[in-house]
């Protein structure tokens, strides 16, 4: 398949499809590894003909999916999800994440908590000791922006987070908008050492609606090798 060039990701993508069975109630996540899964699953129900009910993350995973002809359903039309499966920007040994690199974390949260299991599927170098490196996306509504980012200026500072820069995230040189119409604040915090403090202060702001750390929802990870092996952290 020529849309499936990265050996890694397809690697994790594969044996991930084997976690699938049929009538599955399955979430679809946002990113480059998870559009692969798509592939995959797409030809595996292709192949073995079964029913499945799946949600999507984003209009952009949705429009694959559909494209590729699994059924694609509103959330709240399939009610809860037996699986899901996506990917995610990095993860530490305790499968704890940081995801929305593709602006797509709020909806990737709701889909991962409003399912039986979440598992990440990833290249190895996604996975960090300790998380940080990879910007955090935090997603605020517009309305008063500039006040939410001094509000998490001060919550990193109460964190000994301070001086570190929070940048609002832009496409084509306007602020981009997410699926939800919020802006995306990417906060450079190179090392989290306290991810449920930061979570719980982020959390706390009005403003901001989501942020992109996962803690405890992610049950597995399948990370996938150049040479096609994968390796499971659990
Ligand atoms: C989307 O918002 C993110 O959470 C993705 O899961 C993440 O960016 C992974 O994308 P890749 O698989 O393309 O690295």
């Amino acid at each position: 398949d020529p849309a499936i060039a990265d050996q890694s990701k397809d690697a994790a993508a594969t044996a991930a499809v084997r976690l699938v069975e049929p009538g599955m109630r399955l979430g679809l996540g946002t990113g480059s590894t998870a559009a692969i899964f798509v592939r995959r699953l797409a030809q595996r129900v292709k192949a073995e003909g079964f029913e499945l009910r799946c949600a999507a993350t984003s209009k952009g995973t949705a429009e694959l999916a559909g494209s590729l002809g699994l059924r694609v359903e509103e959330l709240d039309d399939i009610g809860w999800l037996d699986l899901t499966i996506d990917g995610a920007d990095e993860l530490d040994p305790d499968l704890n994440l940081i995801k929305g690199g593709g602006a797509a974390h709020l909806r990737e949260k709701i889909v991962a908590t409003a399912s039986d299991r979440m598992v990440v599927i990833a290249d190895q170098g996604k996975v960090v000791n300790r998380l940080g490196q990879f910007h955090l996306p935090v997603e605020v509504i517009p309305f008063g922006w500039q006040a939410t980012r001094q509000l998490i200026l001060r919550a990193l500072e109460r964190l000994d987070l301070s001086q570190r820069p929070v940048l609002l995230r832009k496409r084509d040189d306007q602020p981009l908008l997410t699926d939800e119409g919020n802006l995306i604040l990417d906060l450079a915090l190179e090392e989290i050492h306290d991810p449920e403090a930061l979570a719980a202060e982020l959390s706390a702001i009005a403003g901001v609606v989501e942020h992109g750390l996962f803690l405890n929802i992610c049950q597995l990870a399948i990370i996938g090798r150049p040479d096609g092996s994968v390796v499971e952290l659990a």
